[in-house]
């Protein structure tokens, strides 16, 4: 199993930003972590930060020739991106939304997700453990979805 794990903008500085709200842990141990987890399931793990559109729409594309799914903390573009929704779809493949942060607990604007409704489910509010539950949940969904 070959999964992408894609991280949006500002994600890149996890550990110092924020870090009452996103946690301490940064960004490159979080990954070490997933990938980790991966090979107890035996999936291999790619892990990318964008802090531009273009280069996330750019992995999603490329993503459907071959993962057989994706872990997608979209940052702020979660709340405006069309142009992200549109990718999803047209990767074909199970997309998990994910974040660190209970978006439901902030800002008004944080509610709404461009992606959640093209996603097969969406993990918020954990922290760092939001993306390993994705994860988790991820590999399941692809897994039931090869026995059916
Ligand atoms: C975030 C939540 C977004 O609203 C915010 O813009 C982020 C991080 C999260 O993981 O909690 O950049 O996606």
């Amino acid at each position: 199993m070959k999964i992408l794990v894609l991280h949006g903008p500002n994600l890149n500085l996890l550990g110092t930003r924020e870090p009452d709200i996103y946690g301490s842990m940064m960004l490159g141990d979080i990954n070490t972590k997933l990938i980790e987890l991966g090979k107890e399931f035996d999936a291999d793990l790619k892990c990318l930060q964008s802090n531009h559109e273009g280069a996330l729409i750019d992995a999603l594309q490329d993503a459907r020739t071959w993962a057989d799914g994706v872990v997608f903390n979209p940052g702020g573009y979660t709340h405006s991106s069309i142009a992200l929704r549109d990718a999803v779809i047209a990767s074909g493949i199970p997309v998990v939304e994910v974040h660190l942060s209970n978006v439901y607990a902030r800002e008004e604007f944080r509610k709404s997700s461009m992606i959640s409704a093209v996603c097969v489910g969406k993990i918020v509010g954990f922290g760092w453990r939001s993306y390993e539950l994705g994860l988790r949940a991820l590999i399941d969904a692809i897994r039931d979805k090869s026995v059916d």
